[in-house]
């Protein structure tokens, strides 16, 4: 990246869909519309912004190691790839939701070692280790709620948003580990390179964020 031009990295799908419209208010629009594109970098209507549009799971590791200045990310994503690479100056109050343990209605607590299924393994460690609980790990990347009900796993850890998905597979919601929204990070160099074209940006993101309240 030159240092008179800003990569700010989006997350496609659901997140992209709310943060677009904040940009939008901030001033930053895209210059073709991206759900129409198969392209993964755009140009905007400012000349030295361009937005890139990948997995929120990747966004962290972009704006960490500087390929991109900024970037909008899950909380989620962000505890579990771990926020010390880079600043979290502000969150867009939006794709809103918890992450939580659930587990099969009316089960028993478990003082020996719990099963636990999650893709979030990072921040379950982290959790249980807190609550002093012995767990036995279990990496999946999608249908965790299945899990429990198939012998996999006695509890699960993941994104609960209205609750459907748990009720749908006969599961209950127990503990909130955190409050989950989305994020805007900034790489720690482009911070101080780049420092007036990104407050401004963060600025009147901002003032976005306060107007859709
Ligand atoms: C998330 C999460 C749950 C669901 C919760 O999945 O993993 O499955 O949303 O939403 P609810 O409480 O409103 O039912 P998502 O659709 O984001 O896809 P993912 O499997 O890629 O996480």
């Amino acid at each position: 990246m030159s240092s008179s031009e800003l990569v700010i990295a989006l997350t496609k799908g659901r997140i992209l869909t709310e943060t677009l419209p904040l940009f939008e208010l901030a001033g930053v629009i895209p210059a073709e519309d991206i759900s129409k594109s198969r392209k993964l970098l755009f140009d905007t209507n400012l000349p030295h912004v361009k937005l890139m549009v990948i997995r929120g799971a990747d966004v962290p590791t972009y704006v960490e190691f500087g390929s991109a200045d900024m970037g909008v990310a899950g909380k989620d994503l962000i505890l579990e790839y771990g926020s010390e690479g880079f600043y979290e100056p502000l969150d867009l109050k939006i794709a809103s939701c918890q992450l939580m343990t659930a587990q099969p209605v009316g089960a028993k607590a478990k003082t020996e070692r719990l099963k636990v299924a999650t893709k979030f393994t990072n921040i379950a460690k982290r959790y249980f280790a807190e609550q002093g609980q012995q767990i036995e790990l279990i990496k999946l990347n999608g249908a965790l709620e299945l899990a429990p009900s198939l012998g996999l796993a006695d509890t699960i850890v993941d994104i609960v948003d209205t609750g459907k998905t748990l009720k749908a597979n006969g599961l209950e919601p127990k503990q909130v580990i955190a409050e989950i929204s989305s994020r805007v990070i900034v790489n720690k160099a482009s911070m101080k390179i780049k420092n007036t074209m990104i407050r401004e940006i963060l600025e009147k993101l901002r003032a976005a964020v306060e107007l859709s309240q």
